[in-house]
């Protein structure tokens, strides 16, 4: 099998940062370069980095470039709303003494988090199995390897596939997860949203595995919109359904999913894509980024600290200390 150079979707250069520019994958690979803490903060909320851990890690670099400011803060709390990494990392960059070696220790963390995350993981996965995911929790989402799409990668030995749900309106799935999988040699197989229950009937889905952006005290995840529905199908067909995240997407501060904000983005993402346009004009659109799962839908959070199963208030507290 052909040897692949690993994904670096962050690229600190000590003056820099570099972000591979995941609007434009996978056509191009190409990286915008962010010398303030203002281009940091428009690289995210413009989705050029994505993906809760990546975002935490992009923002505690934009306050190394913006060098502890009030203002560098200030413009990256408000990037983007939904992914607890972001305000996880800035809080803990306004309690360092060195700012660039916190930035790079979030980073490191984060990648030691996921190769953690992807072992435990990928003991939950049988062989052979179809795994089916939603958006990109693949190391492009983070500083390398993945949450969701690392227990892919460690599982690969097991002859696993991966089936990749396109993710309208943004098209993670389809332009991103597919991509990483194609890359690195992982049989994939990409549907459109909407195949999912169909394929879950047929029993051609083993298990679903899915990152996170917040995950509150009792358990509730919020992550890409359809996961909902697809943890819904999963409970009606028996199919086994998990989520990976390290212990910086967790909230304990926010009692339950009811509680976590979800981002309303533009209305042009779903009616058209690019340059292209297939709807009206003057319909109403709605566009939340993110949604809800149910911590009762959920048949375990798999984290750096352990896989809490059947996950709860209790189990929550427990593995957070
Ligand atoms: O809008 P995005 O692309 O930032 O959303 C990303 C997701 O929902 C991911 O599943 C989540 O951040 C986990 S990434 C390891």
């Amino acid at each position: 099998m052909k040897k692949t150079k690993a994904v670096e979707p962050i690229r600190w250069r000590g003056d820099r940062l570099e972000l591979l520019d995941q609007r434009f994958l996978p056509n191009k690979t190409v990286y915008v370069t962010c010398r303030t803490a203002e281009q940091v903060a428009r690289a995210i909320r413009d989705m050029v980095v994505r993906g809760a851990p990546a975002i935490g890690c992009a923002a505690a670099f934009g306050v190394v470039l913006g060098k502890g400011s009030a203002k560098a803060h200030e413009v990256l709390r408000k990037s983007r709303p939904t992914a607890v990494n972001l305000f996880w990392a800035l809080d803990r960059m306004k309690g360092a003494k060195d700012l660039e070696a916190e930035a790079r220790a979030i980073y490191q963390e984060d990648l030691t988090a996921n190769r953690t995350m992807g072992k435990l993981g990928a003991e939950l996965i049988p062989e052979r199995a179809r795994i089916m995911t939603h958006c990109n929790a693949g190391a492009l989402a983070t500083a390398g390897y993945g949450t969701a799409l690392g227990v892919v990668r460690s599982a690969k030995d097991k002859k696993i596939s991966v089936i990749a749900c396109e993710t309208r309106p943004y098209l993670q799935g389809a332009r991103l997860t597919a991509w990483e999988c194609v890359q690195e040699g992982i049989p994939c197989t990409l549907i459109t949203d909407s195949m999912a229950g169909h394929l879950m009937s047929k029993g051609d889905v083993d298990v679903v595995v899915v990152g996170a952006d917040r995950i509150a005290a009792n358990g509730d995840v919020a992550n890409k919109i359809g996961t909902y529905a697809l943890a819904v199908l999963a409970k009606r067909h028996g199919v086994p359904f998990y989520v990976a995240a390290p212990i910086s997407t967790f909230d304990p501060k926010i009692p339950d999913g009811s509680h976590i904000p979800i981002e309303e983005r533009p209305a042009d993402e779903v009616t058209g894509y690019r340059k292209l346009r297939w709807a009206p004009k003057g319909v109403a659109v709605r566009n939340p980024a993110f949604d809800v799962t149910p911590a009762e839908l959920i048949t375990g959070i798999i984290c750096e600290k352990g896989v809490v199963l059947a996950p709860n208030r209790e189990g929550i507290r427990k593995l957070l200390g």
